[in-house]
């Protein structure tokens, strides 16, 4: 039951997260006025929730013996593979991070905000959603057992 319980958590990380980053590179490709601006923020907030949900979720399915048990998925190439892919969406995301937390701040003391960096910003949201694309059929092989010689 408890597996059951996780596994929807995890995909329900997925049901949040792409539509999240979908729509943070929308709004970061549209009009950054004030609505705008409330757009990103709350794509921004669902993606951080959705990251969380992810990590949580699979770190339990992975070595919370729920689902093949540790050994299964340390000697799967495909787990490490999703593992290193999902470090490359964490680490593309401290930027627009630390620059959304500025915004935030900046906005809420309804200080002009500088916003010139947002189209370099939406490439790094679109890498990271295709990352996050690509995760889905590393993990649906790997949990078929593929990626062992
Ligand atoms: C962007 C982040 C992630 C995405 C898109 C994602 C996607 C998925 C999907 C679609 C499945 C279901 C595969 C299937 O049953 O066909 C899955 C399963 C799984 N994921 Fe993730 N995941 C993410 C992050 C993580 C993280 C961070 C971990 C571990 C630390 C993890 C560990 C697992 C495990 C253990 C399973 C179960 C595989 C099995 O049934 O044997 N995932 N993931």
């Amino acid at each position: 039951m408890m597996s059951a319980i996780v596994s929807a958590l995890h995909v329900l990380a997925l049901a949040l997260g792409l539509p999240a980053v979908f729509f943070r590179g929308r709004a970061l490709k549209g009009l950054l006025d004030d609505a705008g601006l409330r757009r990103l923020f709350a794509a921004d907030s669902v993606w951080g929730v959705a990251a969380l949900l992810w990590l949580a979720t699979g770190l339990l399915r992975a070595f919370g013996g729920l689902e093949k048990g540790a050994h299964f998925y340390l000697a799967s190439s495909l787990f490490w593979t999703k593992m290193a892919l999902f470090l490359a969406v964490v680490a593309l995301e401290i930027w627009p991070m630390t620059t959304f937390i500025r915004w935030r701040r900046q906005h809420r003391q309804s200080q002009r905000v500088d916003t010139s960096a947002a189209r370099a910003l939406f490439m790094v949201n679109h890498v990271q959603l295709v990352l996050v694309l690509v995760m889905v059929f590393i993990a649906s092989f790997m949990a078929r057992g593929f990626g062992f010689r």
